[in-house]
Parts: C-alpha cells; sequence; structure tokens
C-alpha cells in the first residue's frame, strides 16, 4: 500500500513542487493549507500535472483540534512540514506572528504527530541558520546565528527537534537547510507567485521582466566577488522537492535523523541572474547599482556533499534552467 504523508503548506511555492515529485514516486499525499500565501487555483493546477485527485484540507497549523481530526482520519506514516511564514523583512515588523506561526505551529505539530504515533518529519530549514558565514562552502558543522526574527524561528526549531529526537529514538526527522530556491515546474502551471514585493531576488527581476517592476536594484558592486556583486548558491525549485522525497524515503527507510544543506555548491553572481533572466526573456532588462545593505554578505554557498553522502541528493539543474522555467511561468501566468 502507497505510504501517506501529510504535506503542511503544500499549497505554496516549493510544497506544490513537492507535491509533484511525491505523487511521482507514489507517495499518496494530504495537504494542509491555510492559503495565507496561495493561490486556490493551484489544487487544479496540481491535478492537472500529476494526472490524479489532490486532497487539501484548508485550515491552520495551528489548530491542534484539526490535527488531531487529520491524523484520526488518515494513517500518516510522514510529515514533511513547509507551512510557514518567510519574509525576513516582515518578521522584523511583525516578530510575533512569526514566533507563533514557526516555532508554535511546529509544537503544534509535533504534539498531534505524538498523539497519532507518527515519528518521521522532514523540516524546512535554511540557510539563514548560518548567519554570516565564515567558511565556505558552508558546512553542516558552521556556527548556528540569526539576524533577524525569521532566522531565529528556523534556529529554534531546528534546535526544538534536536532536544524531541534526543528524547525518544522513535523520533525520526530530515532537517533540510535550503539555499535559494529559484524556477518553476516544466508546465509552466506553478511557480513562485508572490503578491507584495518580492524579498528574494528572482522573483524581484522576474517581475522586472514582466514589466511588473520597473527596475532591479543591485545592492553593492564592490564586493570581494568576481563581478563585486553578492554572489549566493541557487537551486532548482524541482531539484529541491526531489531532495525531500529521498528525504521521506532516509527517514521511512532508516529511522534515522539527518540535517543537511539542500543546495548547488556552486554560487552565482546578482550579475550572472541578471544576464541569464535577460537571457531567458530575450531582452534586456533595467537595473541600477545601489549601495551594499546593512547585513548582506559578499558570498553564501553550500557544501553539498553531505546530503550526496547521507541521501544520494544531487542538484541536476543549472541557472539557465531555473530562469527560462520562471520566465515560462511568469509570462503565461500574467497572460492567464
Ligand atoms: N522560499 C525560500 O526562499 C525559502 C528558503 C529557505 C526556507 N524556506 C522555508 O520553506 C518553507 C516553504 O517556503 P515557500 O517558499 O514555499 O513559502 P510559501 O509561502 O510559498 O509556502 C508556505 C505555505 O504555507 C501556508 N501557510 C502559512 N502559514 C500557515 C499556517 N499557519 N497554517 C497552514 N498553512 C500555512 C501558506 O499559505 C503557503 O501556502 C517555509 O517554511 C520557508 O520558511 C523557504
Amino acid at each position: 500500500m502507497a505510504q501517506k504523508i501529510l504535506l503542511t503548506g503544500g499549497a505554496g511555492f516549493i510544497g506544490s513542487h513537492t507535491y509533484v515529485e511525491l505523487a511521482k514516486a507514489g507517495y499518496e499525499v494530504v495537504i494542509l493549507d491555510n492559503f495565507s500565501n496561495a493561490q486556490r487555483d493551484v489544487t487544479d493546477r496540481l491535478e492537472v500535472i500529476s494526472g490524479q485527485d489532490v486532497t487539501c484540507v484548508e485550515g491552520d497549523v495551528l489548530n491542534a483540534p484539526l490535527l488531531d481530526k487529520l491524523f484520526a482520519d488518515h494513517k500518516f506514516d510522514a510529515v514533511i512540514h513547509f507551512a510557514a511564514l518567510k519574509a525576513v523583512g516582515e518578521s522584523t515588523e511583525k516578530p510575533l506572528d512569526y514566533l507563533t506561526t514557526n516555532i508554535s505551529g511546529l509544537y503544534t505539530l509535533l504534539g498531534a504527530m505524538k498523539k497519532a504515533e507518527v515519528f518521521s518529519l522532514v523540516f524546512s530549514s535554511s540557510a539563514t541558520v548560518y548567519g554570516q558565514p565564515d567558511q565556505l562552502p558552508v558546512p553542516e558543522t558552521a556556527p548556528r546565528s540569526f539576524n533577524n526574527p525569521y532566522g531565529y524561528t528556523k534556529l529554534v526549531c531546528e534546535q526544538s527537534l534536536e532536544q524531541v529526537a534526543a528524547s525518544d529514538d522513535r523520533w525520526a526527522f530530515g532537517i533540510l537547510r535550503y539555499f535559494n530556491p529559484a524556477g518553476a515546474h516544466d508546465t509552466a502551471l506553478i511557480g513562485e507567485d508572490p503578491n507584495d514585493i518580492p524579498n528574494n531576488l528572482m522573483p524581484y527581476i522576474a517581475k522586472v521582466a514582466t514589466g511588473e517592476l520597473e527596475k532591479l536594484s543591485v545592492f553593492g558592486d564592490d564586493y570581494d566577488t568576481p563581478d563585486g556583486t553578492g554572489v549566493r548558491d541557487y537551486i532548482h525549485v524541482m531539484d529541491l522537492a526531489r531532495g525531500h522525497v529521498q528525504s521521506v524515503d532516509a527517514l521511512l527507510r532508516t529511522g534515522n535523523s539527518h540535517t543537511v544543506n539542500l543546495g548547488t555548491g556552486t554560487g552565482y553572481s546578482v550579475i550572472d541572474m541578471l544576464r541569464a533572466y535577460e537571457k531567458a526573456a530575450g531582452k534586456d532588462l533595467p537595473h541600477q547599482m545601489a549601495p551594499r545593505r546593512a547585513g548582506d554578505v559578499a558570498s553564501v554557498y553550500g557544501d553539498p556533499d553531505l546530503a550526496r553522502e547521507v541521501l544520494g541528493f544531487q542538484a541536476e539543474r543549472d541557472l539557465d534552467d531555473m530562469c527560462q522555467s520562471s520566465w515560462n511561468w511568469v509570462s503565461r501566468r500574467k497572460n492567464t
């Protein structure tokens, strides 16, 4: 019988792509999402892509009675927990919302899992837990810190999972530290769709390409990098999605926890990204140089070796693929 996964935040950007890969791998999936940052038609699009009915429950991960009912109605083998608030800037304005959704949300979920005796969970962490790393590529053993309330929530969640895992060896956690997810599904039916001004580089460039934003400001061109602009590790969202399948496979197969980076191990600069997007969109994109932003670092890219050793994970898609799939998605979305 197919193994069954609860996918919190499964209507969101990374969650929806992960749904596709889980369905392809033969898992049965139930989405829980409150649609605070997702379009309602995502589930229709997932049905087209996966060729199967999508089970989606609208609700909040903080709603303990709802979670208890979900776990009573379904016999889940594991949970993949994406549901969270993720905008770094907003987290400094509304820290309490972030602490509640991200930290209390995880605690509520773990409480329901414990009652139902479901002990395997994949958690969406972030390279933000490395703060300003002083070693490149960043290994999983690098010291952890935080620069903002969002980063604090990811650090506290990781540490909480470590405490819980140490208390009872039935728990198995896959803590996945994402670098910068980018791109979209090849069908251009799902992708990243921020309503507000995007926080991240690729969706910002995408909105410049569609004409929704006037121009890109490149913050800092005097860093110690090949072209002077900031360098980051971008990973195609479909590679990232596959990493979740490999993580949940490993948890269910071995019962052992793991904490790994999910990145490519390659850094691309802001200008690399801009040029690749211009190639994908077939036009020049307006941009201007601007002063460095406080707190930004020159380069961050992850060491991908442990994910390869533990999960057999390796990113396969390159920057051109990220930009082309993103452009296909945003240009189609704008015209439908
Ligand atoms: N996108 C990134 O750059 C990035 C990087 C590192 C880590 N992450 C983490 O990955 C996860 C998914 O990120 P994403 O980019 O897909 O974000 P997203 O906002 O697209 O997806 C999150 C989903 O969770 C839902 N949600 C939010 N609060 C909820 C709640 N209380 N109850 C139920 N559903 C709720 C939203 O409606 C949304 O569909 C998050 O935990 C995020 O912190 C994202």
